[in-house]
């Protein structure tokens, strides 16, 4: 968990309900009644303006606020915030016809067109300079509205335009470079560059990795995406801080993307520069345990928020973006927003309000259905405001883990580059199948950094890090020499923070604290398995794998690798470590990591039958235990005596009863010695 210096925070009372809300799509009699909906909603939270600019600006310079002004003032009068959003993820029409310059390059030298949204270069000072002066004007006329509680900064940087490779992201790369590296020398030593004749003699050398006929440099492309997050960051940092200057009280936030195959962002960089950690976060439709992605989407930015956070998007049924979008079953609107909140969220809100009649999102879900309020997901949305009402006392409790897993958008993008030894292998795949058996038995999870404050663990796993820098790898292993539990995954610590391999056998950094070594990585084609010692198969990886000081706990039992080690344990200094040179079937890795949490002495949050989740919040008084039944069996789980289940506001003497495709959210009261 990050420790966070104290922020302005959001002042809606209770559990923030509401959406992207999106009027200047509708003619304004429509306001009325959204207002008396949201309120039947118990909405107590909207975020406005997110694609306004074309409105609010409608030529470079002259502003028209009087929608603006009209809508907030409507908000305040019916008691509903207002979350005020920069526009600047859509800039209008005359933007791109003033500043042609400022359409984005593709890596194939096309410059793109304006006409959806978010088609800007990053680098483009024009962009910059129109962003600031918008988001400056909204602080200056906005700061004291009584509806106002939250800038909401942009919309999903770097969503559809991460990257830009034209002339001026060029010399914006340059600099950034300049500042990491100080020398070309530096530089050309970092990336390697004596390989294929890199070898760069001037910094006007330097280019994007643009589109190239073969491989390009790993090292280039790393510090590339790394660019491309610090560009992104330095302009929400730049709106930001026109928005502090004219509201120093109001919190500032901007959504991220943590999961659903996001790799765009190092979030952990952003964290810190949100006084609200929001978060947005969508099913991905062949997902069969999409409650197993929310989870695991609400501990790592609770992780990275240092505590609460806000559930800025997610949707009420199906979205448009995929080859095929379905609905969410009977109750999964409930499930899914009560387990991101069981996960830390403070707040919990949807894109959007009203679904849109026109528009490239005019078939995705929203809270008000093209059908209206005789529908199914109306009538889920106005029982979910019930529900969160209910809960309001859960705000502000944090969670607490014993164990940690470590997550770094720099492993995972070295990990993903091209010229690897397996393209299966993949970073996100990897954390999910370590996490999902300490989720299934309910255990609390905090994700971290390699360099992280590890004291409060008993246990941390690293799944997958195949970069890390000597701070990190010395914070892992110090943390298994002065008696913690560390287990890591194959083909890790291989390289270094510039994509050099660490010399003299695998896994790199981690050989000495782990007692082992590989002198060759064999990873398995796509459907080859290995058996494995023990009962259970290996799959997508292997290693020549020789104990130096580690006992062998499983070995191949078959092929060219017969009898040599699969999963290891070793003592190190007064702790121990645990590698595990392969992926094993979900039922041996589960077993495993049970092994490796037991003997660590970390137990679940309460002992609950498979399919139900159970997490746990606390404050000072109470424990809110959740408990989510996802297999759809019912169940009956052991709760306090004086145990209160909010949801019904019933007392639970002893154990609470969840229906089939239920939940339960049992307030236990803490014992002065807990
Ligand atoms: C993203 C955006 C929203 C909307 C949704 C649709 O999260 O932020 O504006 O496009 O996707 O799922």
């Amino acid at each position: 968990m990050t420790d966070r210096p104290a922020r302005p925070a959001l002042s809606v009372p209770g559990i923030a309900y509401g959406g992207d809300y999106n009027p200047e799509q509708w003619p304004e009699e429509t306001w009325a009644e959204d207002m008396r909906l949201m309120r039947e909603a118990g909405v107590n939270l909207v975020s406005v303006g997110i694609f306004a600019w074309a409105l609010l600006e409608p030529a470079e310079g002259a502003y028209d606020f009087t929608h603006l002004d009209r809508l907030l003032d409507l908000l305040h009068t019916h008691g509903i915030a207002a979350d005020l959003a920069t526009p600047t993820a859509a800039p209008p029409a005359w933007f791109f016809r003033a500043h042609p310059e400022a359409l984005p390059v593709d890596q194939d030298g096309r410059r793109l067109w304006y006409g959806s949204r978010q088609t800007f270069c990053p680098s483009s000072p024009a962009y910059r300079e129109a962003a600031v002066r918008i988001a400056g004007a909204l602080g200056e006329r906005y700061a004291g509205h009584p509806a106002v509680v939250m800038w909401h900064v942009h919309n999903e940087y770097g969503c559809h335009n991460l990257a830009c490779y034209c002339d001026t992201s060029a010399a914006a790369f340059r600099d950034w470079l300049r500042e990491r590296y100080d020398s070309l020398d530096t530089l050309n030593d970092a990336w390697g560059t004596a390989f294929w004749s890199q070898r760069l003699s001037d910094w006007d050398e330097v280019i994007p990795p643009r589109a190239t006929g073969a491989q390009p440099n790993p090292a280039h492309l790393l510090d590339w995406r790394r660019f491309c997050s610090d560009e992104l960051l330095s302009l929400y940092r730049a709106e930001r801080e026109v928005l502090r200057a004219a509201s120093p009280d109001l919190p500032a936030t901007t959504n991220f993307m943590v999961m659903s195959g996001s790799d765009k962002l190092d979030y952990w960089r952003w964290a810190p520069e949100s006084d609200v950690v929001s978060n947005d976060h969508y099913l991905m439709s062949p997902d069969p345990e999409a409650e197993l992605d929310i989870a695991l989407s609400g501990d790592l930015t609770r992780s990275m928020a240092g505590g609460p956070w806000f559930l800025m998007e997610h949707s009420t049924g199906a979205v448009n973006w995929q080859p095929v979008n379905r609905p969410k079953k009977p109750g999964e609107l409930r499930r899914n927003a009560l387990a991101h909140l069981a996960h830390g969220a403070d707040g919990i809100a949807y894109f959007q309000w009203r679904q849109s009649r026109a528009g490239a999102e005019q078939w995705h879900s929203a809270m008000l259905p093209h059908a209206g309020t005789d529908s199914r997901i109306w009538r889920d949305v106005v029982e979910l405001g019930a529900d969160l009402r209910a809960l309001a006392e859960v705000r502000g409790s944090t969670t607490p883990a014993e164990v940690a897993i470590v997550w770094d958008w720099n492993a995972r993008w070295a990990l993903e580059l091209p010229g690897g030894p397996s393209e299966e292998v993949r970073f996100e795949d990897r954390v999910r199948a370590w996490y999902e058996p300490l989720w299934r038995a309910g255990v609390a999870v905090d994700f971290v950094l390699p360099d992280a404050d590890l004291s409060a663990y008993r246990l941390v796993l690293v799944p997958s890090l195949y970069l890390v820098d000597d701070a990190g790898a010395v914070n892992l292993t110090g943390f298994a020499e002065r008696g913690g539990t560390l287990a890591v995954g194959f083909h890790s610590g291989q390289v270094d923070e510039n994509c050099r391999v660490r010399l003299g056998g695998y896994p790199g950094a981690f050989r000495e604290a782990l007692g082992v070594r590989a002198d060759e990585l064999r990873p398995l084609l796509p459907g080859e398995t290995l058996p494995l010692s023990g009962g259970g198969t290996a799959s997508l990886w292997t290693e020549r794998l020789a104990l130096a000081g580690a006992t062998a706990v499983a070995w191949y039992t078959e092929g060219d690798l017969t009898g040599v080690p699969a999963v290891t344990r070793h003592t190190y200094g007064r702790g121990t470590t645990w590698y595990v040179a392969t992926s094993p079937d979900p039922a041996t890795l589960a077993s495993l990591l049970t092994c490796v949490r037991e003997e660590a002495g970390v137990a679940p949050v309460r002992a609950v039958p498979r399919g139900v989740e159970a997490v746990l919040r606390r404050s000072a008084a109470a424990d809110y235990l959740f408990l989510i039944d996802h297999a759809g069996a019912g169940a009956e789980v052991t709760v306090a005596e004086d145990a209160v289940e909010l949801l019904t506001g019933e007392r639970a003497p002893g154990s609470v009863t969840l229906a089939p495709g239920g939940i339960a959210v049992v307030r236990e009261p803490r014992r002065p010695s807990a």
